[in-house]
């Protein structure tokens, strides 16, 4: 029987192509969004795999997403939350609203949807729970003190729930993309990307979003079960913790 994994904010950008690898490794996959719709449906009838609108903020949204999700799929397996946002801004020009976007996306967003699935794989004995977080959590970013302090709690929150999860067979983990080249990063003048941002980069370039799908994919499979609380660092030789 093939697992089910449900992937947030997996019908574009990298979550797009943790989808379509975890498909292609074998697994039912749903792909959850927030409201593009157009986005969603051109992914759904370009990769077959089913769409979930749901925000992952709201706690009763994800807890009715999961359900429907496992009505048509099965019980879920895996678990990669991946959906997040930016709302940039210098600290002393950030709104409350900016900040409480991000933390309730970016962070509580983990809570909202591993939290109504925790009980279930404690009691199957298997689970799998990937984060993505990112560089900027890692080494805090200026004009991201919202955005850093959610990705740095995303680890946080990982590191813990690794260890309750462990001797229930569940693991826990993080990966923390560098720069990465989706429509969030592409948005990015092009003279800032090349004269500012990739010459920071010892690779030389972008990162694909397929680059963090494979790690996805690993840390998903039988072969990574020794593996949890860890927090792989995909990004070009960037940071090094
Ligand atoms: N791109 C990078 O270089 C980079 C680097 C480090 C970390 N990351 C992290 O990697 C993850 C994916 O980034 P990306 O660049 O692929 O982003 P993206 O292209 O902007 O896509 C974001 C996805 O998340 C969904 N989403 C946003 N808010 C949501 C919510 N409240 N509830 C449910 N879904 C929501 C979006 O749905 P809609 O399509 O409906 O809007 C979309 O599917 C994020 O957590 C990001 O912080 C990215």
């Amino acid at each position: 029987m093939s697992r089910v994994a449900l992937v947030t904010g997996g019908s574009r950008g990298i979550g797009a192509a943790i989808s379509v690898a975890l498909k292609a490794a074998g697994y039912k996959v749903a792909a959850n969004y927030a409201g593009n719709d157009e986005k969603a449906q051109a992914f759904k009838q370009e990769t077959g795999i089913p769409v979930y609108k749901w925000d992952v903020s709201n706690y009763q949204a994800c807890a009715d997403g999961i359900a429907q999700v496992e009505a048509d799929l099965g019980l879920v397996d895996v678990l990669v939350n991946n959906a997040g946002i930016t709302r940039d801004a210098m600290f002393h020009k950030m709104t409350p609203e900016q900040w409480g976007e991000v933390i309730s996306t970016n962070l509580t967003g983990l809570f909202n949807m591993t939290h109504p699935l925790w009980s279930g794989m404690r009691d199957r004995g298997f689970g799998r729970v990937i984060n993505i977080s990112s560089i900027n959590g890692q080494k805090g970013q200026m004009g991201q003190a919202n955005y850093s302090a959610a990705k740095a709690g995303d680890l946080g929150f990982t590191k813990a729930l690794a260890q309750e999860g462990a001797a229930k067979g569940i693991t826990v983990n993080a990966i923390c993309p560098g720069y990465i080249g989706t429509e969030m990063v592409r948005a990015v003048p092009e003279k800032v990307l090349n004269e500012r941002i990739i010459p920071q980069i010892p690779v030389g370039r972008l990162g694909e979003p397929e680059e963090i799908a494979r790690c996805v994919v690993f840390l998903a499979s039988d072969d990574a079960g020794f593996i949890t609380g860890s927090t792989i660092s995909a990004n070009g030789g960037q940071f090094f913790v």
